[in-house]
This record gives C-alpha cells, structure tokens and sequence, in this order.
C-alpha cells in the first residue's frame, strides 16, 4: 500500500517535470509524440522538398497517412542518417545549406513510432512550406525548354549530348543558370558548357540537330557537326566549361553579388555533354527537362575558375585506377596550389565502387585545412558543397584528394556479380567504370575573402 503511493507520487512528479519542462525547453521529449504536434514540423522542414508531388523521391511526406505508412522506414533512415541525404561528415567541414537533423528530432522520430504512430489533434498542424515551383532557387527570369526526350521501355545509361540554342536583343548577365529534369528520378547527371557565338560568325544558332546520342555517335566532331555547332565558315565558337550542371538533390548555387556569374552572349547555345539518363522500368517516358536564367544586375565582378584533380584533371590518380576484384583500393591525387586562392566549392565525384572520399590542404607550414571528409560514399547524393565563407588556401599548399574503392561483393551497388575488374577509361562517364576527381571553384585570393559570407 505504502510502496503503491510513493510510487503515484513520484509518476506524478514525473509527469510535472515533464510537462513544465516541455511548456519551457523545446529539447524536452513531449508526453506523446504525435504527427500534427511534432512529426509534421520536422518533415516539413526536412523532408518534403523531395518527398513531394513531383519531388526528386518517388513518394511524398505530406499527409499523416503518407507519414504513417513510412514510419518505421521514417525511424530507421533518419537514425541511420541516412536521410535527409548529407553524405559529408559535419563535424569535419560545415557546408551551405547542409541538410541534417539534430540528434533531438531523431529521437522525437523514433519515438512517434514507440507511441504508435498517432496523428494527433488535426488543429495543430503546422502549414506546409511554400514550395518554389519549376525551381529549386526561387522564380527564374527565363525557361527555356530542351527537346522533349522519349526513353523506350527498359533503357539504361544513355548518354546524350544535346544542344539548347538562344539568341537575345543584346549581351545580358546571368547570375546562375538552373537545369530542371522533368522526369527527376530517371536523369541522372547533367555537365553543361555555354557556347558562345561572335554575332556575325552564326547566321541560325537554331539550325541543326538537338540531341545526339553518344553511343550511336561516336565521335565528337562527327556530333558536334550533327547539332550545326560550328560558325558559318566551319570554324567553332568558344566554349565556356561548367556553366549548368545538375546532380540528384543539387539546386544551384547563388553567390553573393559581384561573385561568379556568366556573361551570355546575344548568339549561343547550352552544350548539355552528357544528359545522363539511368535505368527505366517498363514503360516508355517523355522527358521534357528546362533550362532557368536568373539575370543578373550586374556584370560578374568576380568570374568563377576551375579546376579539378585526378581523373582528367590536374594532377594524376595515384598509384593507379586498375581496380582489381575482390579488393579494396585507396587512391590519392595531390596538386600543389601555385598561387593564393579562395574556395568557394566542391564536388567529390567517384561512381559505384565508391567507398569513403576525404580531401584536405597542407599548408607549407605543415598546418592541415579541412576540406571536406565522406566517410560512407553514396552515388547517389554527390552534391556540389558551398563553404560558409570562403577557404583561402595559401601558394605552395599541397590539395591532397584520397578515395578509397569497395569492389568486393559486400558493396550492394558493385554493378559486376561476381566482380570483375573495373578502372578508368579516358574520363568515361558510364556507371560502370570508374572516375576519380575532385572538382574546386575558386577565385583568385583577394584580401579578406575568407570573412565573406556565401550563405543567403
Ligand atoms: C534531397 C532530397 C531528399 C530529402 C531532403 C529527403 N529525402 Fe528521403 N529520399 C529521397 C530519395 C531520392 C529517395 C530514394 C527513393 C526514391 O527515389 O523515392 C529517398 C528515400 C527515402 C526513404 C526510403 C528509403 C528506402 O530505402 O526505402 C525514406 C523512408 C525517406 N527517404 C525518408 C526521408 C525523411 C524522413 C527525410 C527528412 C528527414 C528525407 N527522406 C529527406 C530524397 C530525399
């Protein structure tokens, strides 16, 4: 009898405690977790950009019947961290916009299932995000459409290379350039350069073929004459690198003003090289993918450059790229910086035997600058990463790249059962061979660079 009071008591207190701190500390664990109260809060904080109606997942986090058919999957990839996707590991480098969940709305996820995946009182729930539409920026100033693309039933990797041509009363000023699939979960990748025209050396920059598909085409000279890319007098146009790109998740980003930035030309065209479009099921699908401008005031103050280590880059992949079956393989690329420089951006970029990727500088005095560690390597979320300011990477660093390759049969993604040997073949882009690279977009370093912000 004693024993049953005291211990009322001390549930009640329990329940006091619980209540006054939830009424005074948000990182207390609620009584019951509910969806309206606390689930729907986090998803759509975290989650629903993707998990939408015409987001990059195939399945939406909207409603609590949405929710609750995924809830224990919703436990187990936010405890493994798994979603929301953020391969770089954030206590070696923080990065713009990284997406993470705090170990509190972890729990509060896992909890909601302990309590049993209840929706909770329908008044409170919270309204769902604006969502931008037909961008992941904001509302582009121009959209500009690619030819629309039938992929047959049961297609994989397919490799085109397809021109989006444009022509503009005068010169004007992009602040970024945006490719938007239209069937987001079949387009794989997009590496996009600008062409630009001098005006009287093209008379139609809208003569010729869209889209040539590589593996029909061969030779580039042969795809490039297909597409009408050359000036009136058989002579080519310049060629600017790297102006749109796309990888899954990735949304473009925008500079503070006067920094990065593309001066596009009245007469030219975007050179998709490699619309890379992975497997699809059985049936057939159009894909109508589009190009977004965001006009800038200003001309760019501040042009962008680039460079990359290993694969195609500046500095070779060591000791090689022959990755031997049943092995793991680490590779290293190491560059020494020959002048002051300011990071803006990065790109990790290996394929499926990936395993693990870190990249760093050592400065000449033998101090360490972090640039960015992923110890679980995922193909699919291989995201450009903006650092919150600027990293100025002092003359005569040594840029250190190293990677490690899984191609054992204990990686689920190994495209090879029982695996085989696997390497790098002149840059190829197929899923199936293998690519090590470290891309970096950096300016010249200026005084003070490293105290500018590049968040927005
Ligand atoms: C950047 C986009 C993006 C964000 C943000 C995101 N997801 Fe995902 N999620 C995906 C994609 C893509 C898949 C792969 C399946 C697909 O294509 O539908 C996926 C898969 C999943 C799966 C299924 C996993 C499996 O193996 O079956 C769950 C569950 C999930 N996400 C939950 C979440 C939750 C919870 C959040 C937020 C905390 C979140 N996701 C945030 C894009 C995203």
């Amino acid at each position: 009898m004693r024993l049953k009071k005291k211990k009322n008591n001390s549930l009640a207190l329990l329940i006091f405690t619980l209540l006054i701190s939830s009424c005074t500390n948000k990182d207390a664990m609620p009584y019951k977790v509910t969806f309206t109260e606390h689930v729907a809060p986090i998803l759509y904080k975290n989650c629903t950009i993707c998990h939408r109606p015409g987001g990059t997942a195939h399945f939406s986090l909207i409603t609590y019947s949405d929710a609750r058919s995924n809830a224990a999957s919703i436990a187990y990839v936010t405890k493994e961290r798994m979603m929301p996707p953020w391969p770089a590991d954030p206590h070696y480098t923080e990065f713009v916009g990284q997406r993470l969940l705090s170990e509190h709305d972890i729990s509060i996820l896992q909890k909601w299932v302990i309590d049993s995946a209840t929706e909770g009182p329908k008044d409170k729930l919270v309204p769902l995000p604006a969502f931008p539409i037909g961008s992941l920026i904001g509302t582009p100033d121009m959209r500009i459409p690619l030819q629309p693309y039938l992929l047959k039933p049961y297609s994989s990797d397919k490799f085109l290379l397809i021109k989006v041509p444009f022509q503009f009363p005068n010169d004007t000023f992009a602040a970024l350039i945006e490719f938007m699939p239209g069937r987001n979960n079949v387009v794989h990748h997009v590496n996009g350069d600008m062409v630009k025209y001098d005006f009287d050396k093209k008379s139609n920059v809208f003569a010729g073929e869209r889209i040539v598909d590589m593996v029909e085409d061969s030779t580039i000279i042969l795809a490039f004459q297909k597409l009408g890319l050359p000036n009136d007098d058989g002579s080519y146009p310049t060629l600017q690198k790297s102006v749109v790109n796309y990888l899954p998740g990735v949304s473009g980003q925008l500079y503070p003003d006067g920094i990065g930035g593309y001066k596009l030309p009245r007469k030219g065209a975007f050179l998709l090289n490699d619309l890379h479009y992975g497997f699809t099921g059985k049936d057939s699908l159009i894909d109508s993918s589009y190009i977004n401008i965001f006009f800038a005031k200003t001309p760019p103050g501040r042009p962008l450059k680039e460079f990359q280590l290993g694969t195609l880059g500046v500095s070779p992949v060591e000791p090689d790229m022959f990755i031997q079956p049943n092995t793991l393989k680490p590779v290293s690329s190491r560059f020494i910086v020959p002048a002051d420089i300011s990071i803006l951006t990065i790109n990790p970029h290996m394929h499926l035997l990936g395993k693990s990727f870190k990249a760093y500088a050592l400065k000449p005095d033998g101090d360490t600058i972090r640039l960015i560690s992923i110890p679980r390597w995922d193909f699919n979320w291989q995201y450009f990463y903006t650092f919150k300011k600027m990293v100025k990477i002092p003359k005569g660093s040594t840029i250190v790249a190293e990677g490690v390759y899984d191609n054992t049969k204990k990686n689920i993604n190994n495209p090879f059962s029982p695996p085989r040997l696997v390497r790098d073949q002149n840059g190829s882009m197929r899923s199936t061979d293998e690519m090590f690279q470290f891309i970096i977009s950096y300016l010249p370093y200026r005084e003070g660079d490293e105290n500018i912000s590049l968040e927005r």
